[in-house]
């Protein structure tokens, strides 16, 4: 797995983007910048056994290199389910699809190059839309919301992970500084974590919790329930009825 020191070189100073440059290094950066990743897929697998039945597909809205459906297909290779991952940048799909190559288990997976908001389908059994809500423009939210609530079928779920602001600036201030000492502890400098978070200062719009929760309901998902929370970061199950 290649290092991410993307920041480490004090002059960038443009917005982030899912580049080539960040393709190479995204398992890392993932790694060292979602607290509790992996346990977040394995929770999301749980979830599948549990809702999906025979012959469902599930769609990876924001797929990036694969690693989830990588992971999924792998917990859950006795179900018979296909996965399908969307992902708007060609450099995440190309190293999705060579990922996959490498695994026997993998075969009920495609890849499909196509921005999230142009994309469409329906009787999806799940949709697992992991950390990239937040990258989508605030105003479209709700309406993405809606078409990603038509896309399942009925008793269908969605799996949204994100990350969260809190309203109250003591609490936002104290989970801030707890998300900047993980990031220490994971190896990146000051500089790094100061220059990362300046670059995705336009690109990465955190919600509240609640507020997360509010546009699921009012999208029509009948049961909305958190099922992990990490101080500024959420996994929140929704169920269509
Ligand atoms: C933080 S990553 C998602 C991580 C991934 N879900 C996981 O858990 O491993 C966000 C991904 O969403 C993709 N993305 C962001 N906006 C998009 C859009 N409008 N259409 C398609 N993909 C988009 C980016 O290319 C990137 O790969």
């Amino acid at each position: 797995m290649n290092e991410d020191r993307i920041y480490e070189r004090a002059e960038i100073s443009r917005d982030f983007e899912f580049n080539s440059e960040v393709a190479e290094v995204f398992e890392n950066m993932l790694n060292r910048s979602v607290p509790f990743y992996d346990k977040v897929i394995d929770m999301t697998s749980d979830i599948l056994s549990r809702f999906l039945n025979s012959r469902d597909i599930v769609y990876d809205l924001g797929s990036s290199t694969g690693t989830t459906l990588i992971k999924v297909s792998e917990k859950l290779s006795k179900m018979d389910l296909r996965y399908v991952g969307v992902d708007g940048s060609e450099a995440m799909i190309k190293k999705s699809r060579s990922r996959v190559k490498m695994f026997s288990h993998t075969s009920g997976i495609d890849f499909v190059l196509s921005d999230i908001n142009d994309f469409e389908t329906k009787d999806a059994g799940a949709v697992i839309l992991n950390y990239t809500l937040q990258f989508l423009r605030p105003v479209i939210r709700e309406s993405f919301l809606k078409k990603v609530h038509g896309f399942l079928r009925e008793k269908g779920v969605l799996v949204m992970s994100e990350k969260v602001i809190s309203h109250d600036p003591v609490i936002n201030r104290a989970f801030i500084d707890f998300y900047i000492n993980f990031k220490k502890s994971m190896g990146y400098s000051d500089l790094e974590i100061a220059k990362k978070r300046e670059a995705l200062e336009n690109v990465l719009i955190p919600f509240s919790v609640s507020e997360n929760i509010e546009l699921l309901k009012k999208v029509g998902f009948v049961h909305v329930e958190p099922f992990f929370q990490w101080f500024n970061f959420v996994s929140i199950l929704a169920v269509k009825g």
